[in-house]
């Protein structure tokens, strides 16, 4: 039987609420470990050991495997991807903002996902003018005042989740990619050396007021879900 094509968004808090960490510890390899025990402030150690344990034990409820033994490597730019020497093997990318966490993960294409909360900062007019196309900037600018600060994150993800799939972060120059105002699910313009910009696709993940949230993909013939991880 063939073997359905899927991206998965999960999301959820990094520290709990009520305070009750599940010890996800044991769960990192010993890079991970030596890492955690840099942090010398306790709240941002915490951060890192469960975004990192919460990763581990998505990755392997999809590989079969024991979450600590994941081989997780680093490419050239930063991207985090899991070598092809397991029997099975799935594209992931993280973006974490506050205390939410997103993980992306894939077996069908390579994948990028930027969450970022959407707050007024004067920097937006800035922002607009050195990262957004022509295009893209006449069209925020003639938003309405209240529609602008969402609208500017709305277009930020998108870019940002694209350079996070091709690996290169935003070392590539987010006006590097630009998105169809008219048909947001669509880029206009990508580098040459990524294909025709046709190929690509963006989703938009909604989830909550405060928050946006995109993920972007090169194949564009799969299931799309997103799910919530429960702590045990
Ligand atoms: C990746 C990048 C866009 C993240 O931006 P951000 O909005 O601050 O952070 P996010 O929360 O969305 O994403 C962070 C996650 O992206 C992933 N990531 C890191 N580098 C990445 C890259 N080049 N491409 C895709 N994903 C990357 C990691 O999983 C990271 O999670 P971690 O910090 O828990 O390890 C930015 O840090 C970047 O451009 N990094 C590349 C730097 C670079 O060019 N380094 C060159 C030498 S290594």
């Amino acid at each position: 039987m063939e073997k359905e094509n899927f991206v998965t968004l999960w999301h959820g808090e990094i520290l709990p609420k009520n305070n009750v960490s599940q010890d996800f510890l044991p769960l990192l390899n010993e890079y991970e470990k030596n890492k955690a025990s840099t942090y010398t402030r306790l709240d941002l150690r915490q951060k890192y050991i469960n975004t990192r344990g919460i990763l581990r034990l998505i990755l392997a409820s999809y590989l079969d495997c024991n979450p600590q033994q994941i081989p997780i490597e680093k490419g050239e730019y930063g991207k985090p991807y899991i070598p092809e020497q397991l029997e099975k093997s799935v594209h992931f990318n993280v973006s974490h903002t506050g205390n939410k966490l997103v993980i992306v993960v894939s077996n069908c294409s390579e994948v990028g996902v930027d969450i970022e909360q959407c707050k007024n900062r004067k920097s937006l007019p800035g922002l607009v003018e050195k990262c957004f196309s022509d295009k893209e900037a006449n069209y925020w600018n003639t938003l309405p005042e209240e529609q602008k600060v969402n609208m500017f994150f709305r277009f930020w993800v998108r870019k940002e989740a694209f350079v996070k799939t091709v690996g290169r972060g935003i070392g590539l120059g987010l006006n590097q990619c630009s998105i169809h105002p008219e048909k947001q699910d669509r880029f206009t313009n990508i580098p040459q050396c990524y294909g025709f910009s046709s190929n690509w696709r963006i989703i938009d993940v909604p989830l909550g007021s405060l928050n946006v949230c995109a993920v972007v993909t090169k194949n564009m013939k799969f299931n799309f879900t997103q799910a919530k991880w429960r702590r045990s």
